[in-house]
């Protein structure tokens, strides 16, 4: 599991995130971050992939990462950034399986089976021999996650993985990040700003505004059109469809956003 206390970050002297200390987030669950832009959802993940600098304790299955070698903090921590970097002039197949390789001393072929199985299993087999700079936005997103997925982290932290994709595939993803989330018993928190695919394909969430922790629990077991209001600043209702999923439908917004 994953325990974070009093984790606080500042850009240059301003302090971005305020002592935040959550629940521990349990292996095996999908974690939804929610939260208006710039309340610091990509601040934390980043945080917690070490990528900046963080105060406070971050400990993942009892160990504390901040002690770890950067290269064992990244191999336990797939982090995949809100804006895919650059790519490279690189088959799919060759990055995924570059991926692969970097935490872990495998032989090609092995790197190259898994790879092929992560871009069948998310759906994009069809796009293994393709150039990484001759794809769509979408689709390199896709790929980001392939990527991340294979390298076979203890935790995945994806900033808005679905942020490119169209509907199909972003259920789809969060169906493969589900099932890859239980069967390898790992933590994975995730941010997206669609509360209706978070509601209902998430296990838990975590709402935060203004640097802060709002609201931590059960999609269910917290999620109220108070929290929302407080969240977001805006009227919803919650609904539960006939199947019993949620649903939020939104009917205005709560004063004025300077
Ligand atoms: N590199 C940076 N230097 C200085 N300030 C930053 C930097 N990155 C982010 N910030 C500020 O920190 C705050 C939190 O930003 P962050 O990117 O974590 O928000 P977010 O919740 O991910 O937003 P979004 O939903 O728009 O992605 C914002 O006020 C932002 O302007
Ligand atoms: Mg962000």
């Amino acid at each position: 599991m994953l325990e974070i206390e009093s984790l606080c970050v500042h850009y240059g002297r301003r302090e971005v995130l305020h002592r935040m200390t959550l629940a521990p987030m349990q292996a095996g669950r999908v974690t939804a971050l929610l939260g208006p832009n710039g309340s610091g959802k990509s601040t934390f993940m980043r945080g917690i992939a070490g990528l900046i600098r963080a105060e406070g304790r971050i400990r993942l299955g009892g160990k504390d990462l901040s002690s770890l070698a950067v290269g064992e903090r990244s191999r336990l921590a797939a982090y995949l950034p809100q804006s895919l970097p650059p790519t490279v002039h690189l088959q799919v197949i060759e990055a995924v399986m570059v991926a692969r390789r970097a935490g872990e001393a495998v032989s090609a072929e092995c790197a190259l089976r898994d790879s092929t199985d992560v871009l069948e299993e998310l759906g994009i087999g069809h796009l293994a021999l393709r150039y990484m700079d001759e794809l769509s936005g979408g689709q390199r997103q896709m790929v980001g996650l392939a990527q991340a997925l294979v390298r076979r982290p203890a935790m995945l932290l994806l900033d808005e993985p679905l942020s490119a994709l169209d509907l199909r595939y972003q259920f789809a993803v969060m169906d493969v990040v589900r099932r890859e989330t239980r069967k390898r018993n790992i933590v994975t928190l995730l941010v997206v700003h669609d509360l209706n695919i978070a509601l209902q394909r998430a296990d838990d969430v975590v709402y935060m505004r203004n640097g802060r922790l709002v609201a931590q629990g059960s999609v269910m077991g917290v999620t109220t059109p108070e929290v929302l209001g407080d969240v977001y600043g805006v009227e919803t209702r919650l609904e539960v469809c006939p199947r019993g999923l949620p649903h939020v439908l939104v009917d205005g917004i709560i004063g004025e956003d300077a």
